[in-house]
């Protein structure tokens, strides 16, 4: 005879939950029990850091130059200046590049915040720019069009990873005798047509927040430039405008890389490469993934860089054509322990603090805004947890596609 509870034991027992994937994992690098190599890692970045301590150069010490030049070197170009933030990157090297109020710069509409309030801190007019559909890049196309007798400079974003085309770029600048400056945040030793992120333009802002291919443990950036008169602009910019000791030329500020900082970003530059080498293998199973699926008006952002990608994010376009939007996607996922993020939710250019520059109308914006989601990528995201991320985007819209079938009380 069956007992009530035995008959009802399916209901009573709740399933394990789905463990969490994060879209990043910060603490890629925290002592690991399965690999010797990530703990090592972590005893190398605590002596790093013991070193800062014995020295006590706490301020622009030894670490920050070591760093600067080991990075600047990694983005092929001879100088890097130290600075507090991605957002003081671009706007003390601006500044240092000879921008001046009310000067136009061209920037797209999708642009990280602090890309544009940095333009703004260098006292220039930002002019926003729609983007290619396909890819979330700049438009130049647009961006030409875009040009005026005030226009003195164009910030590509080298978006997700991917760089926007060195040649086009520098066709256009030369055409219209503008200053290319490069944010490369989110593109630390990106490739494209033979040119390494940040060695375009006259110079080039990074950022090492830790969610970077390159992150810190705080917050933290860089100038990098071939122009030793910019790198000396900044330099003194990033320190109250000082020319010498007791000397101030200029109105500056107080925005340097903390020499902590400066020591575990030098630990971990040495693995950058196979770290984008794995972000690379992890984008073409996601790639595969998605050919296989055939999951209709769902693609990845085009990669227009070939193996010069250097994936700081895997985003994917859920197009009017699919059966399920970026946002019920989202909270499908979500269900299955999957973080994931619409990355341009409301784009910089229709932002409140961006009001007064906003005549521009950029309908490809808009629509990614609407349409595009990041996926979990990391270089630990294991062969297992990418499976799920996969399986539990198949059954997401095998199950839109039952509740919106004709017939369905829902289709
Ligand atoms: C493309 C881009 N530019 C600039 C920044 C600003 O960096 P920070 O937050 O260090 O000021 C970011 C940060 O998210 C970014 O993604």
């Amino acid at each position: 005879m069956h007992s009530f509870t035995q008959d009802c034991s399916s209901f009573l027992t709740t399933p394990p939950l789905p463990s969490f994937i994060p879209l990043v994992d910060v603490r890629a690098i925290a002592p690991s029990e399965q690999t010797g190599f990530e703990s090592s890692l972590h005893g190398q970045i605590q002596q790093a850091i013991q070193s800062v301590l014995a020295q006590g150069d706490y301020i622009l010490g030894r670490a920050v130059i070591e760093f600067e030049l080991a990075f600047a070197s990694a983005c092929t170009s001879p100088y890097g200046v130290g600075v507090g933030s991605g957002l003081d990157a671009i706007a003390l090297g601006l500044i240092a590049c000879g921008i001046k109020p009310r000067d136009e710069v061209l920037l797209p509409a999708n642009a990280p915040i602090s890309t544009a309030m940095g333009v703004v801190a260098a006292g220039a007019t930002p002019v926003f720019v729609d983007v290619v559909l396909t890819t979330g890049l700049l438009d130049l196309v647009a961006a030409e069009k875009a040009i005026t007798p005030q226009t003195r400079a164009l910030v590509p974003v080298h978006q997700f990873g991917q760089m926007v085309s060195p040649r086009q770029l520098l066709d256009l600048a030369s055409t219209f005798d503008l200053l290319i400056f490069e944010d490369a945040t989110q593109a630390h030793l990106a490739e494209r047509e033979g040119y390494r992120a940040g060695a375009v333009g006259v110079a080039a802002a990074f950022c090492f927040l830790p969610w970077r291919n390159l992150g810190g443990m705080g917050d933290g950036g860089m100038v990098v430039t071939a122009d030793e008169g910019v790198a000396q602009g900044v330099r003194s910019l990033r320190d109250s405008g000082i020319s010498r000791r007791h000397h101030h030329t200029r109105l500056g500020t107080c925005s340097r890389l903390d020499s902590i900082q400066a020591a575990v970003l030098s630990v971990k530059l040495p693995q950058l490469p196979a770290w984008n080498g794995d972000r690379h293998c992890l984008a073409r199973h996601y790639d595969h993934a998605l050919i296989h699926l055939n999951l209709p008006g769902i693609t990845a952002l085009r990669n227009e860089t070939g193996r010069g990608h250097s994936y700081e994010r895997y985003t994917i376009r859920v197009s009017d054509q699919a059966v399920v939007n970026a946002f019920l996607l989202q909270a499908m996922l979500a269900n299955q322990g999957i973080q994931t993020e619409m990355p341009w939710g409301k784009p910089c250019y229709r932002q409140p603090a961006f009001q007064p520059y906003h005549p521009s109308h950029c309908p490809n914006t808009d629509l990614l805004s609407q349409q595009a989601l990041s996926l979990p990528l990391y270089p630990s995201l294991s062969a297992e947890q990418q499976r799920r991320v996969v399986q539990a985007l198949q059954s997401a819209c095998q199950t839109s596609t039952r509740l919106y079938s004709p017939g369905h009380p829902c289709g």
